[in-house]
Order: C-alpha cells, then sequence, then structure tokens
C-alpha cells in the first residue's frame, strides 16, 4: 500500500557554497564511477505519526543519525540506481524512471518499509535534477542518481522501524568499468550465493550487495571485473552477476536469459533489451541455464556470446569466464556483433539520438 500525499511541498534550500565551474569541469575530464558528488541532496522523511513530509532539496551534507538506528542494526535499506543523460541537442532526460520508482515501491514492500509515493519519487528525482543541471555531463558520461531509504527509528527491537529518512544523491559518472567498452572477465561463484528462494534477491537491499561483496573480492583476485552468481539450491543454474543481469547471444541468433523467478532483481535494463531485441527479429528466451551448458556451447560454438546489462554499464561484452576449475573464451573474446548492436540501440535511445517509440525517455524540463 502507498502512504502519503504525493503533492507534497518541496522546499528549495539552495547550496551557498557549490562548487566553482571551473572545478567541477575540470572533474568532469576525468570521471571515474561514484566518486564525486553533486551540491546538493533531496531529502523526505517518514514517520507512523506525520507520514510523508519535510521533502526538501538541500546542500548535500551528512545525517546526523542516532547509534541505535535500525538501519545500523538490522540493515532496513533499499536503493535505485538510474542515470540522467544530457542529450545531443542539450536536453536532460531520465530513462524510464516510473520504473524504478515501481521497483522502489517492490523492494519497500519486501523490506517492510513504507511505500513512497511514485509520484513522490519521481518529483525528488526531478527537483534535484533540476537543482544541479550543471552537473550533467555529456557525452558518454552521465549523472548516476541513487535514491534510497533507510529506518532512521533508534530503537534496538527487530520490527519493522516507525522512522524512515528518503534521500537521492547524485554522481556524475564516466566508465563503470576501467576498461570502458572492452570486453569483460567475469568469476562464476561456485560456492556463494546470492539469494535463495524466498529471500530478498528481487528487492534492491543493500544487504544483498553486502552478502555478494567477499564473492566480488574473490572475483577480483583472479582478475575478473564481476562476479557471476548461481542458484543457491543447486548451485549450477547461472542467475544474475553482483551488479548486473546476463544474456546469451546463441549461434541460431537467440537471445537467452534466465527468469526473474523473485532471485533474480529484475533490470530496468535487461528488460528494456528484451524489447529492443524483439523488436530487431531475434527469439529471446528466458530460460534457465547451466554453468556447465555455459562451458560446452561455449567450446562447440553453439554459444556465440555473452554480455551483462544494468544501469551503470549499460551493456558489457563478457570475454572471458574464470572459475575454480579454469577458464574459458566465449567467441574469439572480443565484444560481439548482437552485443554492439544492442547497445547501440539502448545507447541511441537514452541519449536522445534515435527515435522512442515506446516514451521510455523521459524529459526533465
Ligand atoms: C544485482 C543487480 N542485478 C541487475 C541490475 C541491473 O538493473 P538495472 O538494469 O535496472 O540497472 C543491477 C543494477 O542495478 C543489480 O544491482
Amino acid at each position: 500500500m502507498e502512504t502519503g500525499i504525493p503533492l507534497l511541498p518541496f522546499a528549495i534550500d539552495a547550496n551557498l557554497n557549490p562548487m566553482p565551474d571551473s572545478e567541477r569541469l575540470k572533474a568532469f575530464e576525468n570521471l571515474g564511477f561514484g566518486t564525486l558528488f553533486t551540491d546538493h541532496m533531496a531529502v523526505i522523511r517518514w514517520s507512523v505519526d506525520a507520514g510523508w513530509h519535510d521533502a526538501k532539496i538541500t546542500a548535500r551534507a551528512p545525517f546526523a543519525i542516532d547509534p541505535a538506528s535500525a538501519v545500523l542494526h538490522y540493515a532496513q535499506e533499499i536503493f535505485e540506481g538510474m542515470k540522467a543523460y544530457r542529450t545531443t541537442d542539450d536536453k536532460i532526460v531520465l530513462f524510464r524512471p516510473d520504473q524504478n520508482a515501481k521497483r522502489f515501491a517492490q523492494s519497500a514492500e519486501r523490506m517492510a518499509m513504507p511505500v513512497l509515493p511514485q509520484a513522490l519519487f519521481l518529483r525528488a528525482v526531478e527537483e534535484l535534477v533540476r537543482v544541479d543541471r550543471n552537473w550533467v555531463p555529456s557525452g558518454d558520461s552521465s549523472l548516476y542518481l541513487r535514491p534510497f531509504m533507510f529506518a532512521s527509528e533508534a530503537f534496538l527491537g527487530v520490527r519493522p522501524a516507525r522512522e524512515y529518512i528518503f534521500s537521492v544523491i547524485a554522481s556524475p559518472v564516466g566508465p563503470y568499468f576501467k576498461g570502458g567498452s572492452k570486453p569483460i572477465a567475469v568469476w562464476t561463484a561456485e560456492h556463494y550465493s546470492r539469494a535463495a528462494s524466498g529471500g530478498t534477491g528481487a528487492a534492491k537491499c543493500g544487504g544483498n550487495y553486502a552478502g555478494s561483496l567477499v564473492a566480488q573480492a574473490e572475483a577480483q583476485r583472479h582478475g575478473c571485473d564481476q562476479v557471476v552468481f548461481l542458484d543457491a539450491a543447486e548451485h549450477r543454474y547461472v542467475e544474475e552477476l553482483g551488479g548486473m543481469n546476463i544474456f546469451y547471444v546463441m549461434a541460431d541468433g537467440s537471445l537467452v536469459t534466465p527468469p526473474l523467478g523473485g532471485t533474480i532483481l529484475p533490470g530496468i535494463t535487461r528488460a528494456s533489451i528484451m524489447t529492443l531485441a524483439a523488436e530487431s527479429g531475434l527469439k529471446v528466451e528466458e530460460r534457465r541455464y547451466t554453468f556447465a551448458e555455459w562451458q560446452d556451447d561455449s567450446k562447440s560454438g553453439k554459444l556465440k556470446e555473452a554480455f551483462a546489462c544494468g544501469t551503470a554499464a549499460v551493456v558489457a561484452g563478457i570475454g572471458t569466464v574464470r572459475y575454480e576449475g579454469g577458464e574459458f573464451q566465449i567467441g574469439d573474446g572480443s565484444v560481439g556483433p548482437v552485443t554492439e548492436s544492442l547497445r547501440e540501440k539502448l545507447v541511441g535511445l537514452q541519449r536522445g539520438v534515435t527515435a522512442d517509440p515506446h516514451g521510455w525517455v523521459h524529459p526533465v524540463p
């Protein structure tokens, strides 16, 4: 159930000490991922008694929270990841933000948190982007937006908290992977799993990521960019990466991706790619695919390409797969033509370069 009123008044308290233009533009020359932040943030509070209240855009600053805040103990926290793009004709657009608002609401339900009305989610994101519009870089870079909500009630009992803070922060970003558009190497975690049936795998909650870090560190130790998780029950079926969904391009031209089923994050990029692929005449199958099949099909040539997709990296070709028993290559190890063409289609839409028949592109006036 949604709680509160969407048309809450939004106060705008401008940052009196914004980063000087020259400093910001200098920083834009060498953008990494998630290390530089804009001048402002959005904040909305919720309590059992007052509902959603105190909505504002304010100077970005630390929160003062009580050491007993429930989030610090029981991890009642959810978040979203989305981007604002500067189009070639200098407009600022969001890509399918309604889908982020919807997924945020679903994550809230799963984590026994109040559901922020989707209109209020969108309003907070839009107000922040408007105030920090100079922070939206052009070209291949973008402004990564991080809406999040946490339990702020000071209380040590184990039950849903009665107070929450919703906030949006923003970070201008360049490529997610250091290698840019080069194919990535992935590590298959054969012992650690990310999500089990009935768990929180389909929610975008911080705890899912905390549990994945040891596997991600293992991936990095093996020279890999990302970890691939297998299903928790049998450790056989490929599910998704630490922060991205996965697709396979078969020799017959069809696309295969693991079905959602509650343990996988329902990626907005994944859904968009399924639509774009089907429109370009590719058969798209959501079906379970084992790690053994992945190895066999790579060797036999039945599998031509594999790619990871998500808001942060958009589409990243997978060149090499490592695991405890060794490693194998996909195709000739380079980014394949189907991956490249789907990436171009998606990026063209996101950047306002190609027509948008689906109404996915949301201008921020
Ligand atoms: C675990 C996980 N899977 C998939 C995705 C891709 O989702 P989206 O395409 O909505 O960014 C993400 C990124 O947000 C993620 O963290």
